[in-house]
């Protein structure tokens, strides 16, 4: 078990040693160590037992810091940027050549991002270094969205776990990237595709389906909940899964089965948003055999949900 608490000097200490702390951030937890030292980097690795092909984001706490870590800023980076950091967006952009390839996967962009959690900011204010920081949990399984998330999952691997509450967003950040002039959304995150396009005008969006990606990224197959998970029809699933035990995950309705959660009973979606990982979550942890859930609405946060449970859906 990691020690939960909110101490930003035990933090500040452990990441100067070189270790790894759990950070909280409004989206998910992140595993965070220094970005510019390699051997935390490799720590990093290791720990969630991730692929080396798969980048990691660099977090700081202010444009500048962040402009001091790449080659150039376009200018439509800079109006996302200025909008909506700190937040739930992550920037791809060229790296100055003295930043670890370990980092980027030896690609030359890295994912650059303000979290928008005092805590994170904090600390991230004391130190003289970026931090690194993947979701908190094992390669391939759901993203933590609480203290406890952290401590179930990698408490073994760590010692201390930042505790912020709660994440406010519950998925994580929208990443995007710049060629000359088109903008592109790699991954569907926290900041809405519509929120981006309001700023920069139409943007295109590149998702890695493949389960063997040939750019990294997302795998096909992610945020599992180890066990079977269907999505459509609720009421009609329901009928064809006689027999077994069946878990619920529904938008806003009441479908009257023991196992359920209702994310939003008033229809909410950022409410859904924050709760879905956590909801997946408790469904491994109960003896339910399948869990049944729907196809959210393609617009707004609705866009994320789905492409997390398709990629949890994916066998
Ligand atoms: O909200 C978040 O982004 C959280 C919190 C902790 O900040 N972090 C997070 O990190 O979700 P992670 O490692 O679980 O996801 C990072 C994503 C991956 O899909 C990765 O492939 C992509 O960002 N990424 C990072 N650097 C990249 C690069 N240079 N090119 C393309 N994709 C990149
Ligand atoms: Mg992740």
């Amino acid at each position: 078990m990691a020690n939960i608490g909110t101490s930003i000097d035990r933090a500040v200490e452990a990441l100067g040693r070189g270790e790894l702390i759990g950070l909280p951030t409004e989206t998910v937890y992140g595993l965070a160590g220094n970005a510019l030292d390699e051997s935390a980097l490799v720590k990093i690795f290791e720990t969630k037992n991730r692929p080396r092909f798969d980048p990691l984001i660099t977090h700081m706490d202010s444009l500048v810091k962040a402009e001091l870590l790449v080659q150039e800023f376009p200018e439509k980076a800079i109006m996302l940027a200025e909008r909506f950091w700190p937040g739930p967006l992550t920037l791809l952009l060229n790296k100055r050549p003295e930043i670890p390839d370990l980092l980027t996967a030896g690609l030359p962009r890295m994912a650059l991002r303000i979290p928008n959690h005092p805590l994170a900011l904090r600390l991230l204010s004391r130190l003289d270094f970026p931090l690194a920081a993947p979701s908190a949990n094992p390669f391939g399984f759901v993203s933590p969205t609480s203290a406890r998330h952290v401590d179930d999952q990698l408490g073994d691997k760590i010692n201390y776990v930042l505790d912020g509450g709660d994440c406010e967003v519950g998925l994580e950040s929208t990443v995007v990237g710049f060629d000359d002039e088109n903008i592109t959304i790699h991954r569907l995150g926290g900041l809405t595709v519509e929120e981006i396009e309001d700023v920069v005008g139409h943007v295109s969006i590149s998702l890695n389906k493949s389960s063997n990606p040939v750019s990294p990224g997302q795998t096909k197959r992610h945020y599992s909940p180890g066990k079977p998970l269907i999505i459509g029809n609720i009421t009609e699933e329901l009928q064809k899964a006689n027999g077994q035990k069946v878990g619920v995950i529904s938008f806003d309705t009441d479908h009257g089965v023991d196992d359920q959660i209702v994310l939003s009973p008033g229809g909410n979606m950022d409410e859904a948003a924050r709760r879905i990982f956590s909801a997946l979550r408790t469904m491994k942890n109960t003896d339910v055999e399948i869990i049944i859930t729907q196809k959210f609405p393609e617009s707004g946060l609705g866009r994320a949900i789905n492409d997390r449970l398709e990629r949890a859906a994916a066998r």
